[in-house]
Order: structure tokens, then C-alpha cells, then sequence
């Protein structure tokens, strides 16, 4: 695995004055980079939501530097009604790639929660976010760098070629280490549910919390995951072996569409770490169909699968450059 950059003390000061300010920083995560804004500002958080393309309603997470801050009622991210099951997954999985929905504290800003009662706080496990969150010293509400609805970015050249100028620092921190978003586990119903599969295993949720952490579910879902995500510009064809996606492509070629297929056979690790970009180098290639063969939904798999699923989902039309 790729070493993180180094951390910028004078980069870091100067993030901070842009937070301040009002304005959008990137920065690097272990799961993707996120478009930072300062989390008690509505006007802020406003920004993410025109430059992102993001309806205004779908929530936004907020990060913190540590758990005593984010879980500490008296520093207002959340409320003293805090789930036993909040406390025990952060203990167990911070700092790391798992967000929990807790009832909200009057530090967040309405817009972050879309008017909701509740707020998903995450605390990263990334030096330069570490670094950021810690001279920033409040909460930075951050969904993933990238227009709404198309892949997530995983390093800084990600966000710099899909936001541009509409960011006003990116920092970088090289790609990041687990490559896929965070697990969200909504604390706030009694059994927990997992929202999003993520960069913690539904294993080991189990291992903290029991056999009864509750799996995704069609309608239970968080709002704004869409059946149609993460998605590149080609067409996403899903297959269960090499042998059906071999014929595919045999089809498709015949038919002069630019097809390849996306079956690394490596580990699930690997696959969350490289999926976003791969599913970018589709679209840089110009291919028009990626004929993926899936890992198996075990450990950080059943993400990647969620992923390629939403990948694949059906899109509105004139959305994706088909045949
Ligand atoms: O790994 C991650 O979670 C990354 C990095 C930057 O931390 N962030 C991320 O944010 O993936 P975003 O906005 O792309 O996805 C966050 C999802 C939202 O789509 C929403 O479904 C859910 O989290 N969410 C956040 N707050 C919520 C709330 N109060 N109630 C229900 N769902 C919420
Ligand atoms: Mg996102």
C-alpha cells in the first residue's frame, strides 16, 4: 500500500482559514475524499450541496477529530440520548471508515441533516484529515468529492479533473487506503441498521454488537442512496463468471461496441481499493459497456458488491452514452 503524503502545517493553516471563511476544502479520508465545509454554517454547507449538483434534503455526514468530541454531548454534535450502540461502535471501529446516526446536537447547521432529527458522525482515520479536523477544532460536513450520482474520488487528481475550480483547495493525501465509502449504522432504532455496506465488515459489527444488527433493506434506506450510484459514464453489465462475460464480449464486439471486462480476481481489500478507479478508467478509455464479474459478498465484498450493483441500476435516460 501506497504511504500517505506528508503533512503540510502551513497547507493544514491555510485549509482552516478557508473553513472559516465559509468556503470548500477537499480532503483525503481512508475511504474517498471528501468537500469539506464548516459544519455549523448553513450558508457553508449550502455551498457543498450547488457545487456537488446535490438535491438539497439528502443529508450530509459530519466529521470530527476524535470520539470524546464527537460523542460528548457537551461539545453539541449530538444530544445526551446517545445510543449505547454509538458509544460501542465508535469505541470499537474509531477512528475509521464508520459513520453513526445519532440524535442531532445544536452545533449542526439544519441543512446538514436535511431537517432531520438525526446526524451521522464519522471520525477518519487519515493524518491529513486528522491534521485538518484538529486546527479546524469544530465539525466538517464532507459527503464524497464528485458531482452528484457519478463515482466517488480516491485521490486528489480525482476531485481536481470532476470539481475543478468550484473547490477552493484540494489537499492531498494520496489514494485512499480502504477506496470505498463508510458504513452507516443508524444507532437511533433498537435493533441498529446497517444504512450503507462500507469500509467496516457487517462482521464485525456483529462482533460488537451482536447477531442482530439488522442488514440493508429496500425502504429503510438512507435517503439519498439511490438505486442508481457510483456510476461511471459506460454502461455496467454484471455477470457471474468469466465464461458468461467472455460470450458477452464476444457479442458485443460483433456488434463493434467497445467492451472489455473488469474480473481482477484479487482480494476483496484489493477490489474496494481499486474499484473506483478502474470504473473511471472505463470512461477515460472510452468504453462504452464494463462487463464486471463481482467478488464475493464476504467482508469488505458485500461494499464492493453494493457498489457495482448501484453501478449497474438502471439510470434515467440520457444519462449514460449506451448503444
Ligand atoms: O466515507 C464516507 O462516508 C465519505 C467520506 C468523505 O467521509 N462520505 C460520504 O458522504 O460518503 P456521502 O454524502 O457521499 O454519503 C453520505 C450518506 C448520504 O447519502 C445519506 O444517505 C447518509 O449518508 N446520511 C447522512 N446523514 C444522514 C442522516 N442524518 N440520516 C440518514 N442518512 C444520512
Ligand atoms: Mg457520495
Amino acid at each position: 500500500m501506497t504511504a500517505p503524503l506528508p503533512i503540510d502545517p502551513a497547507e493544514i493553516a491555510a485549509a482552516v482559514v478557508v473553513l472559516r471563511r465559509g468556503g470548500l476544502v477537499a480532503f483525503p479520508t481512508e475511504t474517498v475524499y471528501g468537500l469539506g465545509a464548516d459544519a455549523s454554517s448553513d450558508r457553508a454547507v449550502r455551498r457543498i450541496y450547488a457545487v456537488k449538483g446535490r438535491p438539497i434534503g439528502h443529508p450530509v455526514i459530519v466529521h470530527l477529530a476524535d470520539a470524546a468530541t464527537a460523542l460528548d454531548p457537551a461539545q453539541g454534535w449530538c444530544t445526551d440520548a446517545l445510543p449505547a450502540a454509538a458509544r460501542a461502535l465508535a469505541e470499537a471501529c474509531w477512528p475509521g471508515p464508520l459513520t453513526v446516526l445519532v440524535p442531532r446536537g445544536p452545533r449542526v447547521a439544519d441543512v446538514v441533516t436535511g431537517g432531520r432529527p438525526t446526524v451521522g458522525l464519522r471520525v477518519p482515520d487519515q493524518p491529513v484529515a486528522h491534521a485538518l479536523l484538529s486546527a479546524f477544532g469544530g465539525g466538517i460536513a464532507a459527503p464524497s468529492a464528485n458531482h452528484f450520482g457519478k463515482v466517488s474520488p480516491t485521490t486528489a487528481a480525482h476531485v481536481r479533473s470532476d470539481l475543478g475550480a468550484a473547490v477552493e483547495l484540494v489537499l492531498d493525501g494520496g489514494p485512499c487506503a480502504v477506496g470505498l465509502e463508510s458504513t452507516i449504522v443508524d444507532c437511533t432504532v433498537d435493533p441498529p441498521v446497517v444504512l450503507r455496506h462500507g469500509g467496516v465488515t457487517i462482521e464485525r459489527l456483529r462482533d460488537v454488537l451482536g447477531p442482530m444488527v439488522a442488514e440493508p433493506s429496500g425502504p429503510s434506506r438512507a435517503p439519498g442512496m439511490l438505486p442508481s450510484h457510483y456510476a461511471p459514464v459506460c454502461a455496467i453489465e454484471v455477470v457471474a463468471s468469466a465464461t458468461i462475460a467472455a460470450q458477452r464480449v464476444g457479442v458485443l464486439r460483433a456488434e463493434g461496441i467497445a467492451v472489455d471486462v473488469l474480473d481482477p480476481r484479487c482480494s476483496a481489500d484489493d477490489w474496494a481499493r481499486h474499484l473506483y478507479g478502474w470504473l473511471r478508467d472505463a470512461d477515460d478509455r472510452g468504453l462504452a459497456v464494463l462487463v464486471v464479474v463481482p467478488p464475493e459478498p464476504v467482508g469488505l465484498g458485500a461494499a464492493v458488491v453494493e457498489r457495482i450493483e448501484k453501478a449497474a441500476a438502471p439510470r434515467p435516460l440520457g444519462a449514460r452514452s449506451v448503444p
